[in-house]
């Protein structure tokens, strides 16, 4: 009897041992299925964009800081967006400086910069919004940034429009043409991550 009692004893232990060996495992589980979890939000997120596979490489990255948040991914979106007309203008400045530009390439590079720095303004503004549309004034701000961006849209494609030409260097105009293109597919992802956010705002 005090044999039995002692080996259900050990049993009882080994189960217990067993059981908080499972429970550290499952939340050692939970820990590190974290960001796979938050990847897929970005992944289902995206997949409702125009350019889903862009969208979720410009954003996968930032996995952990959006988590399951859409105001997060929107505003993450609207960053790397922000990030990436500025960069360009910087080039293109430094382009519309360089040598061998015809005057009329040169006036098509100024009129572009122009344009995205009026996107770059643009862009901050919603960026700025964003960071306070939480509470009771959400819709009405939301409905400043679907303005904003799309006015950012406009200004690339005005952008783009003046290097329809023939007069352009061939590689010029097709190196700023794509990296126009890549400001306005990252632009319309962010709109339609916007008005995801907003949706949920009815
Ligand atoms: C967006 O950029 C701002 C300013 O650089 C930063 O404070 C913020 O954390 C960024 N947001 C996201 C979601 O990446």
């Amino acid at each position: 009897m005090a044999g039995y009692a002692c080996t259900s004893f050990a049993n009882f232990l080994l189960i217990l041992l067993a059981a908080s060996f499972h429970i550290n495992s499952m939340s050692a589980g939970r820990v590190l299925s974290t960001p796979k979890t938050y990847a897929e939000f970005i992944r289902t997120s995206c997949s409702t964009t125009t350019y889903p596979k862009l969208c979720y490489s410009s954003l996968s990255v930032q996995a952990s800081k959006i988590q399951n948040s859409p105001r997060l991914l929107a505003n993450a979106a609207l960053n790397v967006t922000l990030a990436s007309a500025r960069s360009t203008s910087t080039m293109m400045q430094k382009l519309s400086q360089s040598h061998g530009m015809k005057p009329r390439e040169v006036s098509a590079m100024q009129d572009c910069v122009e344009e995205l720095s009026d996107t770059v303004d643009e862009l901050r503004q919603s960026i700025g919004e964003m960071g306070e549309a939480k509470g009771s004034n959400t819709k009405l701000m939301i409905g400043d940034i679907q303005t904003w961006v799309s006015a950012a849209l406009t200004d690339e494609s005005t952008c783009s429009d003046g290097f329809d030409g023939n007069t352009m260097n061939g590689n010029v105009k097709s190196a700023v043409r794509k990296q126009i293109l890549k400001i306005a597919h990252l632009t319309s992802n962010a709109l339609a991550l916007i008005n995801n956010y907003a949706s949920l705002h009815g």
